[in-house]
């Protein structure tokens, strides 16, 4: 299948064996890190230590950590900078990280920064990936859409898809470039990070924080869809102004991994992305090794489900920022860097309203996909899996079959829209397209053809 993933540089797939260490009280099995369960919050100072005794007391950095670990600082945000924003750990493990080989360079065609210079303001749109032919893991099922900035510059995201039919084995990966927020759309993901499992599935999401080694594995043998790498300020929750102290995605439905690890030796490699390219090291040791953490930087998950959607209960459809679940912000107060929107199951009763989303043009471009269900604002060929990419001021709403229903629809009666899971990657940056996503086999080159429908109805009166 021409420009789609493929396992490109064939990785050296060694079977793992296993080591013995008086430290391991955790079996490791088939199925990688064994699951510890979680602690709830965002952002919050937390602590964890898969073996009791094993995170020192009362300083990070002891001349001699239990059991012989070594102490280790990961940081995610500049050592000074201020307290509210300031992000790091401590990690406890039984070797620091640098311990590794040389780094080459690792050849994945499809993940890359290869933005269009002069991208078209056309509005597009792409079926869902196809799942490779070969068995493909992870990090070789990656596909770039597009993006904006970069690492070097501190700003911007990359978005890509994903279709993955193996799980990572005998490697590990960490994104230098970006936070990775995933969005699964089919298959269930187990996230074996430092940190801990995280384990999700779809309408759930996950956040693996810039730097932090993990492997996927795949529960369901498959599973497909969304990752934007956030390469701006690390993503919070927003503020909510004069919706009060409640709503939104409430920080306690936050889930941050309890510690767990192996104590794994064999031949394994350490994948890196640095600098919009991937790179691959030996590495003769698990570097899921951290028996102990504590800090506010580290991997969580949502559960979309519990997002506490608001709206209007007069007329009219309020600004889709009332849908914010996380957001990047820019250096311009209230202008994100990257949005991240959800449009799920809720109920219209807006009274004289033309209730879908309304016809617009934004400052904003906004790269939307579909997790299950159909979307309100689209009728049909918007399919879960899918996506669609509408840039600054190019016009978009909803499809002429969906406005010939809305405008036609009894508003006695509620609308109640179930059994969907719509979401946004939402920019303040135009997001250029790669040659890859515009020239795939997936994307509909007919579009434009679902607003064809929409016909003069204006009259003067008399
Ligand atoms: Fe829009």
């Amino acid at each position: 299948m021409e420009n789609l993933p493929k396992t490109t540089d064939s990785a050296t797939r060694l079977p793992q064996t296993g080591s013995s260490s008086n430290l391991t009280t955790l079996a490791c099995t088939d199925n990688g890190l064994p699951a510890r369960g979680y602690q709830t919050g965002f952002g919050n100072e937390f602590q964890s230590e898969a073996v009791p005794g094993a995170l020192p007391v009362g300083r990070n950095s002891p001349q001699k950590p239990p059991y012989g670990l070594y102490a280790e600082q990961l940081s995610g945000t500049a050592f000074t900078a201020p307290r509210h924003a300031n992000r790091r750990s401590w990690l406890y493990r039984i070797r620091p990280s640098v311990v590794h080989g040389s780094f080459v360079s690792y050849r994945q065609a499809a993940l890359h920064h290869d933005f269009e210079r002069h991208p078209t303001p056309e509005q597009l749109r792409w079926d869902p990936m196809p799942y490779p032919a070969l068995p493909t893991d992870f990090v070789d099922g990656l596909f770039t859409m597009g993006g904006n900035g970069g690492p070097e510059a501190g700003f911007g995201l990359a978005i890509h898809v994903y279709a993955a039919t193996a799980d990572m084995q005998a490697r590990f990966f960490y994104d230098a470039d970006g936070e990775l927020l995933i969005v699964p759309q089919e298959g269930r993901l187990k996230l074996d990070t430092e940190f801990g499992v995280l384990e999700v599935e779809p309408e759930q999401i996950a956040v693996i924080p810039r730097g932090v080694r993990f492997r996927v594995l795949l529960p369901d043998g498959h599973a497909r869809g969304y990752v934007c790498e956030n390469f701006g300020q690390l993503l919070k929750l927003p503020d909510l102004g004069p919706i009060g102290a409640n709503g939104l995605a409430n920080p306690r439905d936050f889930e941050t991994p309890q510690a767990s690890y192996e104590d794994r030796e064999g031949e394994f490699e350490l994948i890196a992305k640095f600098q919009g390219a991937l790179w691959r090291a030996p590495i003769d040791h698990s570097p899921l090794d951290v028996v102990a953490w504590h800090g506010n930087y580290a991997p969580y998950r949502y559960d979309l489900r519990r997002f506490n959607t608001i709206g209007s209960i007069s007329f009219d459809h309020p600004d889709p920022s009332i849908f914010l679940v996380l957001h990047s912000p820019s250096d311009t107060p209230g202008v994100s860097n990257l949005d991240f929107v959800i449009f799920g199951p809720r109920i219209l009763y807006m009274q004289d309203t033309f209730r879908p989303p309304w016809f617009h043009r934004n400052v904003a471009s906004e790269f939307m996909g579909l997790i299950r269900g159909v979307y309100d604002a689209k009728a049909e060929g918007f399919v879960p899996g899918g996506a669609s990419l509408h840039n600054g001021m190019s016009g978009h709403g909803p499809d002429a079959e969906t406005f010939r229903r809305a405008s036609e629809a009894d508003l006695s009666k509620p609308d109640i829209i179930r059994d969907t899971m719509a979401f946004m990657f939402e920019s303040r940056f135009v997001i250029r397209p790669t040659r890859q996503a515009l020239e795939s086999p997936f994307r509909q080159p007919d579009y434009l053809h679902c607003w064809r429908g929409l016909r003069k109805h204006f009259r003067l009166p008399g």
